[in-house]
């Protein structure tokens, strides 16, 4: 693995390794600390857009490996805002650092950056992908059940960055995997494609109830971040129907996890009931973000 730009980059065993490591890494943490498998070395933190946890779960991270970690507001502090080429922000941070992590909108922009930088780059999400949060949701998976392979994993919400990666990581770790989208919010083609050769482990969706149908865990995530009172009504009304809701639930196992990646629409997405009964496996789920972010480092920077 030279970089993770998205899930489709990996293959059945780096996913594996990345969650195997993970799970070390958080054992370590919680005995005697995490080993410093960093020390020396510099990851750039660059964020062209907010965030709360790939931020700090970063900082964090980094600074538990003994590395340093240097947050970066691109949107605003960078000479990149100014008009400076991406590919000469690339070249000068991949001087100074080992690794690169951004949030930003386009993944063509990223691929960029991974193409002049020089050193490994992490997605800290794109408008395509979301690999970190994905890694994430199948380690609090694993932990919670032992196993992947066979799970029924159902996503019901917009087709986007979340659906894509959820959709690749699930069929590569050997899940079947459902998206339940409206039929305006379809995944992209280049994942549809990837999904169409795992076979009758993947299906398309728009009846969300069909779609949770014993299901072992639901996942969504907000279908409602834009700006603009047209198209957050617009949203809300080709959405209808797509909140997680304990009624919807009842025709999932009735064990059935929740997962959520946060930040939450109460009352758009998934109920506020739903949210509280599911909280500790969604605040879990954010917490080991810190643990197979610092795995996916200590593979790109210490050959863990
Ligand atoms: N889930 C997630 O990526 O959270 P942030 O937007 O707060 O980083």
């Amino acid at each position: 693995m030279k970089h993770l730009l998205k899930m489709n980059d990996l293959t059945r065993e780096e996913l594996y390794h990345i969650l195997d490591v993970a799970d070390e890494l958080k054992a370590a943490q919680k005995a005697s600390g995490t080993p410093h498998l960093l020390e020396g070395k510099s990851v750039a933190l660059m964020f062209s857009k907010t965030s709360t946890r790939t931020r700090t779960s970063f900082e964090v991270g980094v600074y538990q490996l003994g590395g340093l970690g240097s947050y970066m507001n691109a949107a605003t502090e960078l000479q990149a805002a100014r008009g400076e080429p991406l590919r000469d922000t690339a070249r000068v941070l991949g001087r100074y650092y080992d690794c690169i992590v951004w949030r930003t909108y386009r993944q063509r922009d990223l691929e960029e950056l991974a193409e002049y930088a020089g050193v490994p780059v992490i997605n800290g999400l794109t408008d395509y992908a979301h690999p970190c949060q994905v890694l994430a949701d199948l380690m609090t998976i694993r932990e919670r059940r032992g196993d992947l392979a066979g799970q029924k994993l159902c996503f019901v919400g917009d087709g986007n960055n979340m659906a894509n990666s959820l959709i690749v990581g699930g069929l590569l770790a050997g899940m079947q995997v459902t998206c339940v989208c409206p039929p305006a919010y379809r995944p992209a083609a280049d994942v549809l494609m990837f999904a169409h050769k795992y076979g009758s482990a993947f299906t398309l969706l728009h009846d969300p109830r069909e779609g949770v149908r014993d299901a072992d865990v639901v996942v969504t995530a907000v279908w409602n971040n834009t700006v603009g009172e047209e198209e957050t009504e617009r949203r809300m009304r080709d959405f209808q129907g797509y909140q997680l809701t304990n009624q919807l639930l009842q025709g999932a196992k009735p064990d059935a996890m929740v997962l959520h990646c946060l930040p939450a629409h109460r009352g758009e997405e998934i109920s506020n009931a739903v949210f509280e009964d599911h909280a500790d496996e969604i605040f879990t789920e954010a917490e080991n973000r810190l643990h197979v972010q610092k795995a996916v480092l200590s593979i790109l920077l210490a050959g863990k």
